[in-house]
């Protein structure tokens, strides 16, 4: 098994998901910078950041984590710009994450880096420590579900000029753990 990513065997219902994130007063956004426009507003909820949403507020989350209950009460929305690069980091509020494509991530390389020192500083508005970058690791395109270990440095490079979306829902475990889930699941 390696250590960064695990591809659960899962079904999502992408379109579910696109109504999650792209409904606003009731209206289906389609176009994707008015998107990221309405996405990236100061939370009203004190303790979260933009990125992040409360499960709980939305009846299909809740639906599906019923079927995965090691789910966490926050998920996030991640909008790259055409071209954007989230710096080498880990995540600070979660260990492993349900990441889930939605629009051009197979266009965006994920690379994983050998950790070698403390932060550099901590990113309040995106909780996330940026890190050295080390030898890189590994590298990947999500074109599907992902087990995600936010523990071991990494960084997303948008190389193509539309839009990347996905959501990245945090475990209430570990990697190994959620992993350990996911495969006790296939033998049922
Ligand atoms: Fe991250």
């Amino acid at each position: 098994m390696i250590p960064y990513i695990y591809y659960p065997k899962i079904t999502i219902d992408a379109d579910a998901l696109n109504q999650v994130i792209r409904t606003f007063d009731g209206k289906f956004i389609t176009d994707d910078r008015e998107l990221a426009r309405l996405t990236f507003k100061p939370s009203e909820d004190p303790g979260l950041t933009m990125y992040q949403r409360i499960v709980d507020n939305y009846p299909y989350m809740v639906e599906f984590q019923k079927q995965i209950p090691i789910l966490g009460p926050i998920f996030n929305i991640y909008i790259f710009s055409p071209y954007e690069t989230i710096d080498t980091h880990i995540d600070k509020s979660r260990l492993c994450a349900l990441n889930i494509p939605l629009s051009n991530t197979d266009k965006a390389d994920t690379i994983f880096y050998d950790h070698v020192s403390d932060k550099k500083q901590y990113i309040d508005s995106r909780a996330l420590d940026e890190v050295e970058e080390g030898a890189e690791l590994f590298r990947f395109n999500m074109n599907k579900p992902v087990v995600f270990n936010t523990t071991i440095p990494h960084k997303v490079i948008n190389h193509q000029p539309n839009y990347r979306i996905s959501i990245s829902w945090g475990f209430n475990c570990d990697f190994e753990e959620a992993v350990d889930f996911f495969e006790s699941m296939r033998v049922l």
